[in-house]
């Protein structure tokens, strides 16, 4: 009897999260943009969308499947913050503060080691992580449940522990797996799993923080069951809310809410799946199916996720013509210009800086959440006049590339919203809110 109940007492601590929380009642940091959406600044969003792209998309497929299951590795696109939001976390004993990149779309927590090289210099003081100079350091044996949650492709072993590389396009970071104590607002988490990058191939980053579903990120690892942010708009100066656990609350009115979903051939997956099922432009409801935005039927890509990391807003072929026709008819009165040049495609001349009336735009979830989009969030200025006013205005909405199967709704999309991820009860709620007062 004794031994039976030592085994499962045992059983309980092994399947219990390896790290403790270490306040549940909530805590808060605060997100700061890296890059400010200005006109004429769109092409670099874009650009750096792409690349961000290329790689969500690669580990939502089945050849992201085959070679991991985890996608761990998706983070490693972000090789120049795309249009991402920095978040300050300290690491270790005394505590150093970081700017890291907040990254939904990933797992991963990972910082810059010394000794490093090609490390993000700034800002200055550098902020490097030193192992030596931290009490709480410890490195993960490759035994560990984290270690054995890497992408098998990315991982290795060797005397320095649990390695870890991920190589991609254009960048790339490496170094090993160990546990810090982590101070995120006011409240301090031991033993933390994170990357000790070592290497660091990801231009104007220090780091980032994954939050996305997977074991090593920071709300599993944290076990916070649901947190929230709320963006403010990019021309809007200051910070914006993200709030841990029982913090993470919608109380308003008019808050609406949609299941989350897996792609159920991925086995795994980092992504926060909605289910899309509607799109009204103006008064014309588009003829969106079941299978317009579904998960394909091979596993390769479909499915819409909503993004932390991407800027815009991007909708698989098919669905993207439909809101393309609808806009174009809807707004013939008006003098289009070619998009290319902005690496936008709808795009219409405006007149004297007048802001022309767009047609609304709505996006329909399962479960009856609806979601009226703010003007600003799906159609800017992406030129001036010599006098300074608009002259040229686009559609923030694009198609996905040739390789990109899944559609995103990036974080322009999300600006003066509330929104909730509720993972112990699966749901994603938001709410229209003035992002100061959360
Ligand atoms: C992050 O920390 C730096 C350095 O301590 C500080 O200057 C900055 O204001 C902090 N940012 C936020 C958003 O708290
Ligand atoms: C991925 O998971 C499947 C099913 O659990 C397993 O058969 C396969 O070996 C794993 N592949 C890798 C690369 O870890
Ligand atoms: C990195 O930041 C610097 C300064 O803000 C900027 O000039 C440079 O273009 C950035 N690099 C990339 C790849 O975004
Ligand atoms: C372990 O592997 C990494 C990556 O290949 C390498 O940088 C490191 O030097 C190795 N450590 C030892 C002790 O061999
Ligand atoms: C274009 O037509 C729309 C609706 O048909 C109208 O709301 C808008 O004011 C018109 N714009 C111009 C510049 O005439
Ligand atoms: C998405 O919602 C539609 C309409 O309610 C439903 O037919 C479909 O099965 C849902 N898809 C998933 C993956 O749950």
């Amino acid at each position: 009897m004794a031994s039976t109940a030592a085994i499962l007492a045992l059983t309980i601590l092994l399947l219990s999260p390896i790290t403790l929380a270490g306040d549940l009642h909530g805590f808060r940091a605060t997100l700061t943009p890296i890059h400010q959406l200005s006109p004429g600044k769109h092409s670099a969003a874009v650009r750096r969308d792409s690349h961000r792209h290329a790689f969500l998309s690669y580990a939502a497929t089945a050849v992201g499947k085959a070679t991991t299951n985890s996608s761990v590795s998706v983070q490693a696109q972000l090789e120049n913050g795309a249009g991402a939001y920095n978040m300050n976390l300290s690491v270790g004993t005394p505590p150093l503060s970081f700017p890291l990149i907040v990254d939904t779309g990933s797992d991963l927590i990972w910082t810059q080691c010394a000794p490093c090289t090609n490390c993000f210099p700034e800002p200055s003081p550098a902020p490097v992580l030193q192992p030596a100079s931290s009490s709480t350091f410890s490195k993960l044996p490759c035994n560990s449940a984290f270690c054995q949650s890497l992408p098998t492709s990315a991982r290795a072993c060797n005397a320095t522990g649990c390695v870890y590389d991920y190589r991609y396009g254009l960048g790339y970071t490496a170094g090993y797996l160990a546990t810090e104590t982590l101070t995120v607002g006011d409240d301090t988490f031991s033993k933390v799993a994170f990357g000790c990058s070592t290497e660091n191939g990801v231009d104007n980053s220090s780091g980032i923080v994954g939050l996305g579903r997977g074991p090593l990120s920071l709300v599993s690892q944290l076990g916070v069951g649901r947190f929230s942010y709320c963006l403010r708009s990019s021309m809007a100066a200051g910070a914006s809310p993200i709030l841990f656990g029982s913090m993470a609350k919608l109380t308003d009115a008019e808050v609406q809410s949609t299941p989350l979903l897996k792609n159920p051939s991925l086995r795994r997956s980092s992504h926060y799946y909605v289910n899309l099922t509607g799109i009204t432009v103006g008064s014309t409801d588009l003829p969106v199916t079941s299978s317009t935005f579904a998960f394909t039927r091979t596993g390769i890509g479909g499915g819409t996720i909503v993004d932390s990391g991407t800027t815009l807003t991007y909708l698989i072929k098919e669905g993207y013509a439909m809101v393309k026709r609808a806009f174009l008819s809807q707004m013939a009165n008006l003098t289009r210009v070619n998009g290319a040049r902005f690496d936008l495609d709808l795009c219409f001349r405006t007149s004297g800086g007048e802001v022309p009336a767009v047609p609304r735009l709505v996006l329909r979830f399962a479960g009856g959440a609806e979601y009226a989009v703010p003007r600003e969030s799906y159609f800017g200025a992406v030129a001036v006049d010599s006098r300074g006013r608009v002259a040229v205005e686009c559609l923030l909405v694009l198609p996905a590339s040739e390789d990109l199967s899944i559609s995103i709704i990036g974080n322009m999309m999300q600006m003066d919203m509330h929104v909730l991820y509720d993972l112990d009860g699966e749901m994603f709620s938001f709410a229209p809110a003035d992002c100061t007062k959360v």
